[in-house]
């Protein structure tokens, strides 16, 4: 996004993280803030979201992102865990979207993204925490979508498949380490690869730009056909 001329707030819970991707983006040219913040608190994320749209006048994109995998089948997974993964998987993202509308609302236009994931449309094996939460924040953004059509205002999911992020670690772990992770992989998608952070990006940036002017509550789902 900043590569597109964007001017990007980044959040992450480890500020150090935020910072060092600034300074990725000050090194190629962009303009970029680092900010720390945990998106599991209601009140410093939409101070945040506020103070972003404050200091510079304006909110066209919001792409919330960060979520949590917890293993596990039904009876494995406990209810302060389903909890845990509710908060962060689709609270989060409510908190932040209802503090950017109104905003966007008053601009006349806006792009909202949420993370979701490809487990959002199909059901993974023993993840009912985060295909349940992933599949509920689809529904939540289509909603979204319909009733802020009228403002010009867009909401669409994001749903990636396997990339190679730490985000992966629960789930090697369940599959008994790195070689049975890069088995399946290899064999249980399609195009027989992890997609790059930058396959991710692109359709982020479409979904932010005006490329994707006429499209809203859509769930992009970029996996390299694992879904079908
Ligand atoms: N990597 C994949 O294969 C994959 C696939 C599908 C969906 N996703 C989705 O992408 C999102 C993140 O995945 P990633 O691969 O970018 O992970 P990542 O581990 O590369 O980065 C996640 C970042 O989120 C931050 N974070 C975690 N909890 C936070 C909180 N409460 N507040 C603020 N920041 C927090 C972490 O510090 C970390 O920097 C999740 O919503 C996940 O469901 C990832």
């Amino acid at each position: 996004m900043a590569s597109e001329g964007a001017l990007v707030v980044v959040t992450d819970r480890d500020a150090d993280r935020a910072q060092a991707v600034v300074a990725e983006i000050g090194r190629s040219g962009g303009r970029a803030e680092a900010r720390g913040l945990d998106v599991g608190d209601d009140a410093a994320l939409a101070a945040e979201i506020t103070g972003a749209a404050s200091r510079h006048g304006r909110l066209d994109i919001l792409h919330s992102h960060a979520g949590i995998q917890i293993p596990g089948r039904l009876e494995e997974v406990t209810p302060e865990q389903m909890d845990a993964s509710w908060t962060l998987n689709v609270r989060s993202h409510f908190v932040a979207a209802r503090t950017a509308m109104p905003v966007m609302k008053a601009q006349g236009k806006g792009s909202i993204i949420i993370t979701s994931s490809n487990s959002g449309v199909q059901y993974d094996r023993e993840m009912i925490a985060y295909a349940t939460t992933k599949h509920a924040v689809i529904a939540m953004t289509r909603q979204m979508a319909v009733d802020y059509a009228c403002y010009n205002v867009r909401c669409n999911a994001l749903c990636p498949g396997f990339v190679d992020t730490p985000f992966n670690d629960g789930f090697k772990r369940q599959m008994g380490g790195r070689h049975a992770l890069e088995e399946y992989v290899a064999h249980t998608i399609p195009m027989g690869r992890w997609g790059t952070p930058e396959e991710i990006a692109e359709g982020i940036v479409f979904l932010a730009s005006d490329q994707s002017a006429f499209l809203t509550g859509h769930a992009l789902v970029i996996d390299g056909a694992e879904c079908i």
